[in-house]
């Protein structure tokens, strides 16, 4: 996959890894530099879990129901380890780090639980260690991997992921994130375009810039620019953007230079600004409908996709009505809509959870389906219109705003940049004819 330059270890050779990634893109990236230093280490990989050598579970704590998912898959190795006693069976990631030793007395079957910022000694743990918990919140020993391990998206060899900044500062009220991934720390401008430029020099045409709050990063505006000044890539993404450090500047930017992706995800919670208030979004629907409303005016077709929670505590049917209201008047390309999970230890885990199970199901639902309308509207304003694709797949790819187009027509190699005339809109992609 790479050509990190590390001698392989002998010791490890013909050892498999089994990696299996929760959670959002942060986490994906992670598992992306795991695998690479597990690759340099000597290790293959296997996606059939009998043929470990080591399974590895990345997981997420954002709502409960992530948890419990990524204990159930854990708990499923049973068999495994009871037959192959030598597996090593590891949980990373931001549940480990939430729950850590927890989860040894819950499934003691696992062997390490490493948290987010000891990750990437894994190999070296499986190593020295026989087993044990590695979630200290205080071990900065990683900040930012060597660029030497740039992580490439080996899905799809065209995109590489670059991580911009770790953590959070918001402590938006729900969220458990700031608990798992400590304080903002940003990457450096140099360090970013360097790995930027490292990726491009592999082939690399597309880079998605990560972080939680990408825009609260000092120098955002600036790594936009760079990025996208570099020669070879040719799509630039930022995932996410806080709304509250959201302003017209950079959609002036984006609406400048070609490289940078018309696509911005950028998620509301709420249309109520008392809720918004409860659950410590530092900014008003006003703002956001004045940024949102900017996009639209200044690059019509641009996507915006967003986040919705239903059910937070205190929410009544006029805020929830409200949250309606503002999808009906931003009209989003993309929404993921979550019901409201209490988190331990967040500050609205001591708010009563007082809307009823069955009245947050039915929000969900309502909302769910003028989304879904929404989508499909702005789909439809591409029917007719051709669309530049990076193909993913033979005959499916990604425009520039992010949508996913599938075609008939000749069959494509993966990073292929094809045209496609649209001819159907459907809400959660276009099809279309290949014209070149
Ligand atoms: N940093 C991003 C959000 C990251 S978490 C931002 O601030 O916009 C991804 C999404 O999960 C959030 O946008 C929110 O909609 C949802 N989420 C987070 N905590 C949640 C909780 N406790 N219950 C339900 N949904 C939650
Ligand atoms: Fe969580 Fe809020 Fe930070 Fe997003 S901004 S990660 S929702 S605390
Ligand atoms: Fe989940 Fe951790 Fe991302 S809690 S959403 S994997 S930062």
């Amino acid at each position: 996959m790479s050509d990190t330059g590390k001698s392989r270890n002998k010791d490890n050779k013909g050892k498999r890894l089994y990696l299996h990634t929760f959670g959002c893109q942060m986490n994906k990236a992670d598992s992306l530099r795991l695998s690479e230093i597990f690759q340099a280490e000597g290790y293959s990989f296997t996606k059939k879990l009998e043929e470990a050598d080591v399974i590895i579970y990345n997981t997420c704590s954002v709502r409960h129901h992530a948890e419990n998912k990524a204990m159930s898959y854990v708990g499923r190795l049973k068999s495994i380890k009871d037959e192959k006693p030598e597996v090593v069976i590891c949980v990373v990631g931001c549940m480990a780090q939430r729950l850590k030793g927890e989860i040894i007395r819950r499934l003691p079957l696992v062997d390490y639980v490493i948290g987010p910022s000891s990750m990437f000694d894994l190999p070296d743990l499986i190593k020295k260690e026989k087993s044990g918990v590695f979630a200290d919140s205080s071990d900065k020993r990683k900040e930012f991997p060597d660029v030497e391990f740039s992580s490439i998206n080996i899905d799809s060899p065209f995109s590489g992921y670059v991580p911009i900044m770790k953590g959070c500062n918001n402590f938006c009220a729900y969220c458990i994130v700031p608990y798992v991934r400590g304080r903002e720390e940003y990457r450096t401008r140099k360090d970013i375009i360097n790995e930027c430029k490292v990726l491009a020099g592999r082939g690399i045409k597309e880079v998605m810039l990560l972080g939680q709050t990408v825009n609260s990063h000092p120098h955002f505006k600036d790594i936009l620019k760079e990025t996208a000044a570099i020669s070879g890539i040719e799509r630039v993404r930022f995932v996410t953007s806080y709304p509250g450090d959201m302003d017209k500047e950079t959609v002036d930017i984006v609406a400048g230079i070609t490289e940078l992706c018309d696509n911005f995800h950028i998620p509301v919670q709420s249309g109520s600004d008392r809720i918004l208030k409860e659950m410590g979004r530092k900014y008003s629907t006003s703002h956001f409908n004045d940024i949102a409303l900017y996009i639209r005016k200044k690059l019509p077709l641009a996507s915006i996709s967003t986040d919705f929670i239903v059910g937070f505590p205190g929410e009544k049917e006029e805020d929830f009505k409200k949250t309606l209201e503002l999808v009906k008047k931003i009209e989003f390309d993309q929404s993921f809509t979550f019901k409201y999970s209490p988190r331990e230890g967040t500050r609205s885990e001591k708010l009563e959870d007082d809307v009823p199970r069955e009245i947050k199901k039915e929000r969900l639902a309502e909302l769910n389906k003028l989304c879904g309308k929404m989508s499909l509207k702005r789909n439809m304003l591409f029917e007719g219109e051709a669309l530049e694709v990076f193909a993913e797949d033979k005959n499916t790819g990604r425009s520039s705003n992010y949508k996913i187009v599938h075609w008939y027509g000749p069959a494509a190699k993966m990073g292929e940049k094809v045209k496609i005339k649209i001819n159907k809109a459907l809400a959660h992609s276009l099809k279309g004819k290949r014209i070149t």
